[in-house]
């Protein structure tokens, strides 16, 4: 391993080993992490400090860290720290599998924010003390400037309120990412904040680098180790048909003058459906496309190849093995086209508003009114968190929720009376959307709300009970009819389901 990358005489001198880095971080430390979406998570240090972490549990001694990133990192971190028994708490966003066991297990608090709020909420002083930072980057400058590497996330902030800061310098990413960030620094508390002079996607508001304090700087760690890449399956018939929904839409809202043919800022979500939805797009007559959006999957980048989509502002990539090969091996393609900032600016409400994005994200369930779960089962067990879906669906000028009809083979309706969570509440969803169709619930009251959600979108197994449940509702209460409710029989739905397992 050479230091390259690293250019700057202090920070050389700092040069040490995973483990060496590991060892200062004390037992009780809040830990700041880089990474978003498994992509720019610290790849060396965490595992070291699992390791000393499980030496200390079997000396008897108590080992926990707080842990907090962008958004989900990857096995080596969250995994690895919850199966090393290392997290007390976790803020803002989970989704490793043994980390959300042991958050509904009542082992781990787990504080689940919208992603936009998380910076600000440490600037606030909401969260107590922040002991160290551990922030994976691409390379150093002479005078010591951070080239950020494939995500921001809360680097920044992380970098600028840590007490000590250990930096992984990770030969497996680009050098070339440098030019590929926006950091802006102008952000101030109230009562002393100014508008965001961001007026265009793409804008240029910051700097593209990080800064770090050299002094704080307590180790420089080399690793020569990849991101975990999603992997994505091509679209299945469920999701190419809630995709086709969307599409048909947006040509529906253009037809009606409500948006520009190159429609506006584009946000989705991350997993299959919403590749379905950009792999529709690049196959539609939508040209000229730009996004304002959190991650940059694979079907972003068909979209930048093909010239479908003009550019894209995200905070981090959330590519899969093969859409980082081909991210590599061309990256001066996509120079210019790509920007990545720090999720308070790429999920900023002001900004998502005042650009007017058309937000889509993935849901749990809806209830007939169009109240939306994104993160819970049943009502209690959570799946990931709100991550980014707030920021966008409450502040965007349209927003789509989309989920397959039913869930677990049938057995459940993702269609539900009353939502057994609610993270988007009736007051900010605009449009539903399953398999089955696509229920446009603008400028409706809650009644024609609930008509539309359960004829247009319910799955035909289950439209009947739930026609039956709103009429009921209906009449069982003639001066309760704004959103009436049969509350022990709606989520009786739920109930049944843990019992029989079958809603
Ligand atoms: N009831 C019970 N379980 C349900 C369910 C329902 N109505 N709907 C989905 N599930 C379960 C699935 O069975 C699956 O469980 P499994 O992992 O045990 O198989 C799991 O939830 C995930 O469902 P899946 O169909 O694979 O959905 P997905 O990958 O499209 O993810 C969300 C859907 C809601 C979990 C995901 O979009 C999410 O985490 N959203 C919140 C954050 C967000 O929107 N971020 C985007 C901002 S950029």
């Amino acid at each position: 391993m050479t230091s390259s990358r690293i250019a700057c005489p202090e920070l050389a001198g700092k040069l040490t080993s995973a483990a060496a880095a590991a060892a200062m971080i004390r037992p009780g430390d809040n830990v700041g992490l880089s990474g978003f979406t498994g992509a720019g998570y610290p790849k060396a240090v965490p595992g070291a400090l699992a390791e000393l972490m499980e030496q200390a549990h079997h000396r008897g001694e108590s080992f926990q860290i707080g842990l907090w990133t962008g958004a989900s990192t990857g096995p080596g971190v969250d995994g690895r720290l919850a199966e090393a028994a290392g997290i007390s708490s976790r803020l803002p966003y989970n989704s490793d599998p043994v980390l959300r066991r042991q958050i509904n297990a009542g082992e781990v608090d787990y504080l689940d924010e919208h992603l936009s709020h998380s910076a600000q909420h440490m600037w606030f002083g909401f969260y107590g003390h922040l002991d160290v930072a551990v922030i994976e980057v691409a390379a150093i400058l002479p005078d010591g400037l951070l080239v950020p590497s494939s995500s921001v996330g809360n680097n920044k902030t992380w970098l600028d309120q840590a007490d000590r800061v250990i930096l992984e310098v990770n030969h497996w990413q680009p050098r070339e990412l440098e030019g590929f960030h926006d950091l802006y620094y102008g952000a101030a508390l109230p009562p002393h904040r100014l508008p965001i002079q961001l007026t265009e996607p793409m804008q240029r508001i910051g700097q593209p680098y990080l800064r770090v304090d050299l002094d704080k700087v307590v180790a420089v760690v080399e690793t020569n180790l990849p991101d975990r890449n999603a992997s994505f399956t091509p679209p299945d018939a469920t999701s190419a048909a809630i995709a086709e929904h969307v599409l048909d839409f947006l040509r529906f809202e253009v037809a009606a003058g409500r948006m520009p043919a190159s429609l506006l800022p584009l946000q989705s979500g991350v997993g299959n459906v919403a590749n379905a939805v950009l792999a529709g797009l690049d196959k539609s007559e939508f040209t000229d496309l730009v996004a304002f959006t959190e991650v940059i999957q694979d079907g972003m980048l068909d979209l930048l190849d093909s010239g479908t989509l003009r550019a894209t502002s995200a905070t981090s990539f959330g590519l899969s093995d093969l859409g980082v090969t081909r991210f590599m091996t061309d990256i001066e393609r996509y120079r210019g086209r790509i920007l990545l900032r720090s999720e308070e600016i790429s999920n900023h409400p002001e900004l998502v508003r005042r650009l007017g994005v058309i937000a889509m994200n993935g849901m749990i369930e809806a209830d007939i009114y169009g109240n939306v779960n994104s993160t819970h089962i049943m009502g209690s067990a959570i799946m990931n968190g709100i991550g980014g879906s707030g920021d966008f669906a409450r502040n965007a000028f349209l927003n789509f929720f989309v989920s397959p009809s039913t869930a677990k083979n049938g057995a459940i309706s993702s269609i539900v009376p009353m939502a057994s969570h609610v993270d988007h509440t009736e007051h900010d969803t605009h449009v539903v959307v399953t398999e089955q169709g696509l229920a446009d619930l603008r400028g409706k009251s809650p009644r024609a709300r609930a008509r539309e959600v359960i004829s247009r979108c319910a799955h035909p197994q289950f439209r009947d009970a739930l026609a039956d449940y709103a009429e009921r509702a209906w009449a069982e209460r003639p001066t309760a009819r704004h959103t009436p409710h049969l509350l022990a029989e709606a989520l009786s739905w739920h109930e049944r389901y843990l019992r029989t397992g079958q809603m």
